[in-house]
């Protein structure tokens, strides 16, 4: 089929490059030079595992090619994907702007009967927006379909996220569009492609669901927020476990082995960020305000997570009296590892404080090593994690990259000016660092 997908962040770039894998012509568009140029040579201007590969593979065998043109690749295709950035505004609403842009714009460029999808994560209510816009900006009377069809993909794990996914979402209401969704994304449904025989995470079948549109648009949302409140909630009870003695690994593996709660998205820690969980959980909050609907689990889902970042800093205080001029070590600046999205990343807003009470800052990440814009320009980033820890009177570790987990302690031990650590991730052995005469924090540890 023909595809065309406007916007090559990352749910478009891996939408475009997995429907070509499957055998799909694609053509991804972004208004962006920079991105296009880098992506005509072979290069993913975002960091994610395993994509930059395929990409090549599927530009040079001419399934997947780019272009800035959004008017030639809308005219070319017969299927059009959005997923355009949706940011939000600071009352917690969407913007829109980008994606009424390309609305507008397929609109005045459809030239026969399109099916638009639109993948990116948006307000309840948008799929009938497109339609309008589009149908406002069109001269001609070519029929269109609209399909909402949420992407679920994680940063880090997007590859395998598109090729194996737990479930599809497809809503619409025109069974002519559903059946042609089903047929586009057949390959995935029934698991049989080439990618998907190699690879051993290899599923029995896709589940499939076909919904109406609104469904669809509060079902991404609705499970962003859902697993968003499964750790502010786990965050919650581990703040109790370090006032009353609790261990929060005991406790949440006790809880998890109960099926019905399980022992996913139940990391307690410094909190949720990123580009989504942020957006979405505010956005569905704006909505069931707008309603009348009520949204008080998820006000203080996103109260409790504002907090959260914000212990660490309490802790250091415990740990130091007096944060002004001591030197502290930050391990981690992406929201998670895998990723280089420092999007909503609570290390910033744990640097920033620290740099407000007066510390020497100095941070180190393994793939992010441009300064972030929102990051205070008093923090230093190290080349490697015992630059960052030499002299430091604590070390907080915010991100739990596999790096971490295997740094000499004993030599970072004996290049720090005092043996602080403060594990924001509980991830690494506070037995073994207490041992070796470590000061040690965890999080409801
Ligand atoms: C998330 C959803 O998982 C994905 O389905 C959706 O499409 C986009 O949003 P992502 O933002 O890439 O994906 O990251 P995810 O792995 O879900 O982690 C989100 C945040 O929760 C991170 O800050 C992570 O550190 C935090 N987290 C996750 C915890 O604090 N504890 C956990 O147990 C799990």
């Amino acid at each position: 089929m023909k595809v065309c997908v406007i916007g090559t962040g990352y749910v478009g770039l891996v939408t475009g490059v997995c429907l070509a894998e499957i055998g799909h012509n694609v053509i991804c568009v972004d208004k962006d030079e920079k991105k296009i140029s880098l992506l005509n040579i072979g290069k993913v201007p975002i960091y994610e595992q395993g994509l930059e590969e395929i990409v090549r593979k599927n530009r040079d065998s001419g399934n997947i090619s780019f272009s800035r043109d959004v008017g030639y690749g809308i005219k070319n295709s017969d299927i059009i994907f959005i997923s355009v950035g949706t940011p939000p505004l600071s009352t917690g609403k969407p913007d829109l702007s980008s994606l009424d842009e390309v609305a507008k714009l397929i609109g005045k460029s459809i030239n026969g009967y399109k099916i638009v999808v639109n993948k990116s994560t948006v307000p309840i209510g948008t799929a009938k927006r497109i339609k309008k816009i589009i149908k406002e900006n069109q001269d001609n009377d070519h029929s269109f379909d609209i399909v909402s069809n949420p992407e679920f993909l994680k940063e880090g794990e997007a590859v395998d996220d598109a090729f194996f996914p737990e479930r599809l979402v497809i809503g619409s209401e025109s069974k002519k569009a559903i059946d042609i969704m089903k047929e586009l994304y057949g390959p995935i449904i029934n698991q049989d492609f080439d990618y998907a025989r190699a690879n051993s995470h290899k599923k029995e079948k896709v589940p499939v669901l076909i919904t109406d549109s609104t469904s669809s648009e509060l079902i991404k949302y609705a499970s962003n927020s859902f697993l968003a409140s499964k750790i502010s909630f786990i965050n919650e009870i581990a703040n109790l476990c370090e006032r009353i003695g609790a261990n929060i690994l005991d406790v949440t593996y006790g809880m998890g082995l109960d099926t019905r709660i399980g022992t996913r998205f139940m990391k307690a820690g410094i909190g949720w960020g990123g580009s989504c969980f942020p957006k979405d959980v505010r956005a569905l909050s704006y909505t069931a305000e707008e309603y009348g609907a009520g949204a008080n689990i998820l006000n203080a889902v996103i109260h409790v997570n504002n907090q959260q970042r914000f212990k660490v800093v309490q802790k250091a205080m415990d740990l130091l009296g007096i944060i002004d001029d001591k030197v502290i070590a930050v391990l981690g600046l992406s929201f998670k590892p895998n990723t280089n999205d420092t999007r909503e990343t609570p290390s910033i807003a744990i640097i920033n404080k620290f740099l407000e009470l007066g510390a020497e800052v100095r941070v180190y990440d393994p793939v992010v090593k441009e300064y972030p814009s929102d990051m205070d320009k008093g923090a230093v980033m190290a080349s490697d994690p015992y630059k960052a820890s030499d002299k430091a009177d604590l070390l907080v570790l915010v991100t739990e990259w596999d790096e971490f987990l295997n740094l000499d302690y004993g030599k970072i031990k004996k290049i720090m000016r005092s043996p602080n650590i403060i594990d924001g991730r509980n991830c690494l052995c506070k037995k073994s660092l207490t041992d070796m005469g470590f000061n040690y924090k965890g999080i409801g540890i």
